[in-house]
């Protein structure tokens, strides 16, 4: 386990729905929190908030797309937090489509067995559509945690984007992910 403060690798990869236009806050909770976030967007995300901006705050590039052939990779993260989840990208990654950058490193990374916690967002009617409830199924039995129900993200009735998002519990996702990889107070070594 590698302690806090020392280049714990979280992977944030955030889809195009509501709360992502509160992003960067979310970041710099992460950071906050010890780590060193590098983030994947979907396409539709990218409208959604200040790529240059996260940039900054990250000092790693926001990634949407796959790069070229011999350009340097992304590092393989000690956890993944997707949030927010929509609809689209929870099923289509239950379903294992890639085809997308973001949809791609899902893809591979469940397989690697590195821990990944959803924070969805998607109203009530979507939620109760039978093809996500089974994505959940499906993702939850991949060892994948989503965050949603009770105590989680609980969907709301559609078109409440006006009343903002400040109940969007994004710590629960760090909360989560810190349960599943483990945290140090305490500085193994402190005079190293
Ligand atoms: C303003 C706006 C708000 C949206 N909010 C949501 C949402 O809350 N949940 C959701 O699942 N999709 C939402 N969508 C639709 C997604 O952006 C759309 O399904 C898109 O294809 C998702 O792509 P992604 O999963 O690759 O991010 C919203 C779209 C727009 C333009």
């Amino acid at each position: 386990m590698t302690p806090i403060g020392r280049s714990r690798v979280l992977s944030i990869v955030v889809c195009g729905a509501g709360p992502a236009i509160e992003f960067a806050g979310f970041v710099k909770m992460a950071i906050d929190r010890g780590w060193d976030v590098q983030v994947i967007a979907t396409t539709p995300a990218l409208a959604f908030f200040d790529q240059a901006a996260i940039e900054a705050l990250t000092g790693n590039p926001v990634r949407s797309q796959y790069s070229p052939p011999g350009s340097p990779r992304s590092r393989i993260p000690e956890a993944i937090v997707v949030a927010p989840g929509t609809y689209n990208t929870i099923n289509k990654w239950a379903l294992g489509i890639a085809d997308t950058y973001a949809l791609g490193v899902l893809a591979e990374q469940t397989a690697l067995g590195i821990p990944i916690v959803v924070l969805p967002f998607v109203n009530i009617h979507l939620a109760s559509r039978a093809p996500f409830q089974q994505s959940v199924k499906s993702l939850r039995a991949e060892g994948v945690s989503i965050l949603l129900g009770h105590g989680a993200f609980e969907p709301r009735q559609p078109r409440t984007g006006g009343e903002g998002y400040a109940d969007y519990p994004w710590h629960l996702a760090l909360d989560e992910v810190d349960g599943m990889v483990g945290t140090t107070d305490e500085d193994p070594d402190p005079d190293a």
